[in-house]
């Protein structure tokens, strides 16, 4: 590739201490990472290091404005042990959309992509060997310049981080719809996936989890009512035998599990649309026995399940099974670790 890899491995890896039955997402790191720099208008230095701390000015503009988007993706091995990833190129695009819209550098393709497989290649005994799990990936930038003052940086670095999970839920969930806070506006930041959004998500997330839910249903920002999405998660509803999932109106992440569902649901010759959607329909689905079940879907989540949603007073029953996720997950894993055949062409495999 043009931009060349150097790497700088570990003396001695420390996959041997991990437990790969008790892996909770986000709580144990692989050996390495990898990071570029982007100074003087390019990328440069593009190397595999030793996993450890990141020197930080004080004055690093990510830090205080926030200039910070990140991915969430997963490594998995095919059943020949050859690691594989789960469609890498849409993560490199989403990053870029993400960068635009946060005046950000893009970031080439070929880095994203090859610095993954990189880092894969060294650390791939971490993918786990365990149904369900996998390696989470994240690659994230942000501006590194130290400067006070509010304008674009003129130093990012990109670096992407692995980390053994395993499934991040093993319950159906509860939502909650929230009315007071808001996650995005139309014209904010809300399908980027920018660090910000996150921030903004915490307080209401945790309001939710004392109530008893485990994540946030977010309503739109004009009038609380039309569903945007879950905290970490797409949403899909499916009522009298058709799914309905809110449309991309600027507000609403671009979840490459979500296309990629959308995808197979069609396969499946179910109906899916694209379209507003109310909590006031689905609670009158609900009332009427239409509402058939529900699903979020995500990288860390992969398909979670939707048992009830908290509307102020009131409990929208959900639904006690979802037979169509339920497939639509059992397929998505199978292709992912090369037990079945990867007929949409998804999957990537790292040599
Ligand atoms: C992912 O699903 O990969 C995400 O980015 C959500 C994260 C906040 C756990």
């Amino acid at each position: 590739m043009k931009y060349k890899i150097t790497v700088d491995k570990v003396e001695k890896s420390k996959v041997d201490q991990l437990d790969f039955n008790n892996i909770p997402l986000g709580t144990t790191f692989t050996d390495h990472m990898f990071i570029c720099d982007y100074d003087n208008g390019e990328w440069v230095d593009a190397r595999v290091v030793p996993m450890g701390l990141i020197p930080t000015h004080p004055a690093a503009m990510a830090l205080h404005y926030g200039q910070a988007i990140f991915e969430g993706m997963k490594a998995y091995k095919d059943t020949d042990g050859t690691p594989m990833l789960f469609r890498p190129e849409q993560n490199a695009k989403r990053l870029n959309e993400s960068a635009t819209r946060m005046g950000m550098p893009e970031l080439p393709e070929e880095i994203f992509v090859e610095g993954l497989k990189k880092l894969i290649s060294i650390d791939h005994n971490w993918i786990p060997p365990t149904e369900g799990s996998a390696l989470y990936l994240r690659p994230f930038m942000y501006a590194d310049e130290a400067f006070i003052g509010m304008r674009a940086a003129t130093h990012y670095k990109f670096i992407i981080m692995a980390s053994p999970a395993q499934a991040l839920y093993s319950k159906r969930i509860k939502l909650w719809a929230e009315k007071q806070y808001i996650r995005a506006a139309h014209g904010g930041t809300g399908e980027a996936k920018a660090a910000g959004n996150y921030a903004a998500a915490v307080l209401p997330t945790e309001l939710a989890k004392a109530k008893g839910y485990d994540q946030v249903l977010w309503l739109d920002a004009a009038e609380h009512k039309y569903i945007q999405e879950v905290g970490t998660m797409n949403i899909f509803f499916k009522i009298n035998g058709e799914f309905i999932t809110p449309n991309l109106d600027g507000s609403v992440l671009h979840g490459i599990t979500r296309a990629s569902v959308i995808d197979m649901l069609r396969s499946m010759n179910f109906k899916v649309t694209e379209r507003k959607i109310t909590i006031d329909e689905i609670k009158e689905a609900s009332e009427n026995g239409s509402l058939e079940e529900a699903f979020g879907t995500g990288t860390a989540v992969g398909i979670a399940y939707i048992q009830e949603i908290g509307l102020e007073d009131e409990t929208i029953h959900v639904s006690d099974e979802s037979p169509v996720g339920l497939e639509v997950n059992d397929t998505l894993n199978a292709i992912k670790t090369g037990q079945l055949k990867d007929k949409f062409g998804w999957m990537t495999k790292v040599d």
